[in-house]
């Protein structure tokens, strides 16, 4: 799997595997918690090894265990989990301390390679400890890269002010229903690096659009919008409960769209 260099030296695969309905009765975001993770089981026997998570998913616990019996090694695993910008997660430093060490204990693991503070947190003083703290566990080795999600710019200049560890990643919203390349410029010009949530939302008639193109390279639009948007530079992480899609978006990877089509999917 190709992978790209984050601003701190390290390296993460470009697709990985969402997990926000993994677990849950018909895989329905707010389901209740039924243990099923067969969909986690086959995205990693596929060869998914970035597994995104978060503590408001629920399932980090399952998700952590899921990884664990699968046998792979730990090393090969990229697990990003993030901290929600409620109170009861934040309040103090003590308290982010919890949540950052409740996260290693659900996830089974001595360290978490990518830890997000998952939407904006407004208070600049909450903002600041739960910032500081997630230095302090990337100091200690429990987290190896630290990121933002949902940030807009502004909320990145406010983090800038005070951030000794820039963020790595910014996790957000992109796909042709809204690219959000505005924040995607700012982001590509301070190198902190892109990650798309909910990329395979589109259209019918960019689903038509995009088969179009990927006829000539025979893929399909699905793999034609993951490509687009990993040969920009964008770190990817689809969500599948079907084992064909799993195995297909992999296979975005492995070709490269021309200049000019490249240049047709920006005007969707
Ligand atoms: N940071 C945030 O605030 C935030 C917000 C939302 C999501 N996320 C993360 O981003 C991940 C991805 O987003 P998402 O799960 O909302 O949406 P998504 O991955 O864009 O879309 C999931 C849908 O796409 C379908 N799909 C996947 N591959 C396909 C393919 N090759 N062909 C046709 N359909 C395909 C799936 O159906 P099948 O199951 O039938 O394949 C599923 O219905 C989440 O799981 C979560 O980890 C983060």
């Amino acid at each position: 799997m190709e992978k790209v260099r984050l601003n701190n030296g390290i390296s993460v695969p470009y697709l990985g595997t969402g997990t926000n309905t993994y677990g849950k009765e018909n895989n329905e975001y707010n389901g209740e918690l039924n243990g099923d993770f067969s969909a986690l089981e086959s995205a990693i026997e596929c060869g998914y090894r970035l597994i995104d998570t978060a503590i408001s998913y629920r399932n980090e616990a399952g998700v952590g265990e899921t990884i664990k019996k699968s046998g792979v090694p730990r090393e090969e695993f990229y697990i990003t989990t993030k901290i929600p910008a409620d109170d009861q997660y934040i309040k103090d430093k003590d308290t982010v301390r919890e949540t950052l060490n409740q996260s290693l204990s659900n996830l089974q693991t001595d360290y978490i390679d990518v830890y997000l503070i998952h939407k904006p947190i407004e208070d600049e003083q909450k903002l600041r400890h739960t910032w500081e703290v997630l230095e302090e566990y990337v100091s200690n080795g429990k987290i190896k890269t630290i990121g933002v999600s949902n940030f807009s710019i502004e909320d990145l200049k406010r983090l800038d002010q005070f951030a000794t560890v820039k963020p790595a990643i910014n996790q957000i919203k992109s796909n042709p229903t809204h690219w959000n390349n505005e924040w995607i410029k700012y982001m590509f010009t301070e190198d902190i690096r892109p990650q798309a949530w909910g990329p395979m939302k589109t259209t019918d008639d960019h689903k038509k659009q995009l088969s179009e193109i990927g006829e000539s390279y025979n893929k399909s639009w699905s793999q034609v919008l993951l490509r687009y948007q990993t040969q920009r530079g964008i770190i990817v992480i689809p969500k599948s409960h079907n084992k064909d899609n799993q195995k297909a978006n992999l296979e975005s990877m492995d070709f490269l769209l021309s200049e000019e089509d490249m240049k047709k999917i920006d005007q969707l």
